[in-house]
């Protein structure tokens, strides 16, 4: 067996010394031919090893440089430098791998995240990075905690689908259809897809729901959480084309069920990370403190991170009608001397995120819920409120982020749900599936999506929605 080794972050957590081990990990640095700063990605902290002069020949030394793999063994002492508690001192050193110190791109300095996006198969290596990705996995674990305890079942929808979940026609076409102009055609010119791989035109899924609400109404309560695609055109900090998704459905729930579930949820999952991953997250904070030195003073966020996220979870989240909102929106000074882009002038239209923002950051300074929203500007399953013109969705604006959560109750109405499908010109014939849960013994039934990214950028204080997925996918990039 060749891995017997300690982790550094229990090394270092431990209280005992003078015991023998073995560590391995990637140098960071190297001083003064003595001090090797190892890191192994179970901290951002780097355990000190120590080589005696004299100890390795100059050419094992010279192999010794930042970016290389190397084992350790040796005992752990009670440290005589600064800065750390414990460090080893090496009775052996093994490279496991070289690393050219002139072609490895990561330096011991600072990197801009533009930077690093580019080498991101690479970036893993840095602190910000290890911080970011340590804390994206404790809230995937925290989301699985969260619904496990509650006895909602995780339920595994399909990536490929033949659906429009949201009906919006962003998505991403599965074929095995040659591209040169030869794929069968109908017809009226349009391409055949009876003799393509599924028999039928398929695409990869904007959403987990459809599936979901048909599981919910056999087990009550399930949850997804998986990958989603969206082609839509946008390049912004918050836009992915392939993001993570969380997308619980409830039977036996209206719209307060869905929002007083949806905020205890993003509560659980932030005080997971801040009981679990309390040093990473300092280290996200003073990383976005300097950040934020760089910008002019309005711009500044008034917390600090941990601040932030504390507040966050001791809270009430903030709920108003779209109604409530534009109104306030309509009537702030901010829109009077129209320093939004675009202005809020009339009942109806959709909110822009500087609309969301200005509400969450400058208004009420906390999270809101928005519900009710005009049913021309959501989804055709959302259920249809008794004033004919709105639907009870309820989406979550976070700080700085904008909307985090997209939910609503579903219309349990054959009815009024195929009524509404017509009207928007949504196939019936192809969502006949769906229709049965409103034929078999339907329910008031309610659920939400959580956009993965956005909580983790949330979490970490990550202003680029790019920087928190390994391998981000968006418009005109999809490198790894
Ligand atoms: O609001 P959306 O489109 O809602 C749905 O997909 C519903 N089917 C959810 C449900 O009710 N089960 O997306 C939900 C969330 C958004 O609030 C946002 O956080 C995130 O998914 N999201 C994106 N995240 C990154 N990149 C994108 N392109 C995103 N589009 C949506
Ligand atoms: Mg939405």
């Amino acid at each position: 067996m060749f891995n017997k080794r300690t982790r550094i972050k229990e090394l270092l957590k431990s209280n005992s010394v003078d015991f023998e081990t073995t560590v391995m990990g990637w140098v960071r640095t190297f001083r003064n031919n003595q001090f090797i700063a190892v890191n192994d990605g179970s901290t951002n902290n780097n355990l000190q090893i120590v080589v005696a002069l004299g100890m390795l020949d100059d050419s094992t030394l010279k192999r010794i440089t930042t970016g290389a793999c190397i084992k350790a063994t040796g005992k752990i002492i009670a440290s005589l430098g600064k800065g750390q508690k414990v460090e080893l001192t090496a009775d052996s050193i093994e490279i496991l791998g070289d690393s050219d110190a002139e072609k490895f791109p990561l330096q011991p300095k600072k990197h801009s995240l533009e930077f690093l996006r580019e080498i991101a198969h690479l970036r893993f290596r840095t602190n910000t990075f290890g911080a970011i990705f340590r804390v994206r996995h404790s809230l995937a674990f925290a989301i699985h905690d969260f619904f496990n305890k509650k006895g909602f079942v995780y339920l595994h929808t399909p990536i490929i689908t033949a659906s429009d979940a949201e009906g919006a026609g962003e998505m991403f076409k599965v074929t095995t259809f040659p591209l040169d102009g030869t794929a069968p055609k109908s017809d009226d010119g349009s391409i055949n897809f009876k003799d393509d791989f599924f028999g039928r035109s398929t695409n990869l899924t904007v959403s987990g729901q459809l599936e979901g609400e048909l599981a919910a109404m056999a087990f009550s309560d399930i949850y997804t959480f998986g990958p989603t695609f969206r082609a839509e055109n946008s390049n912004t900090t918050r836009h992915l084309a392939e993001f993570w998704m969380i997308e619980p459905e409830m039977a036996f729930s209206d719209l307060e069920d869905n929002m007083n579930l949806a905020e205890e949820f993003i509560k659980h999952i932030i005080k997971y990370a801040l009981d679990n991953n309390r040093e990473d997250l300092e280290f996200l904070s003073q990383r976005l403190e300097e950040e934020e030195k760089q910008k002019p003073q309005i711009e500044r966020s008034e917390m600090g991170l941990l601040e932030k996220l504390d507040f966050v979870i001791n809270n009430d989240f903030e709920r108003i009608t779209y109604t409530e909102a534009i109104e306030i929106l309509k009537e702030c000074s901010h829109n009077k001397k129209k320093k939004f882009q675009y202005i809020i002038d009339k009942w109806g239209i959709d909110l822009q995120s500087e609309h969301e923002r200005y509400l969450v950051e400058k208004h009420f300074k906390k999270p809101v819920i928005l519900t009710n929203y005009p049913k021309e500007i959501k989804a055709f399953y959302m259920r249809q409120n008794d004033d004919g013109k709105t639907v009870a969705a309820m989406d979550i604006l976070a700080p700085g982020i904008g909307e985090i959560v997209g939910g609503s109750q579903r219309e349990e109405r054959l009815e009024k749900l195929t009524q509404r499908m017509n009207e928007m010109h949504i196939p019936t014939e192809e969502l006949d599936w769906y229709l049965d849960t409103r034929r078999f013994g339907a329910c008031p039934h309610a659920g939400f999506g959580l956009g993965f990214e956005r909580i983790v950028q949330f979490v970490t204080g990550m202003g680029n929605i790019r920087d928190v997925i390994p391998f981000p996918r968006y418009p005109k990039s999809a490198s790894f």
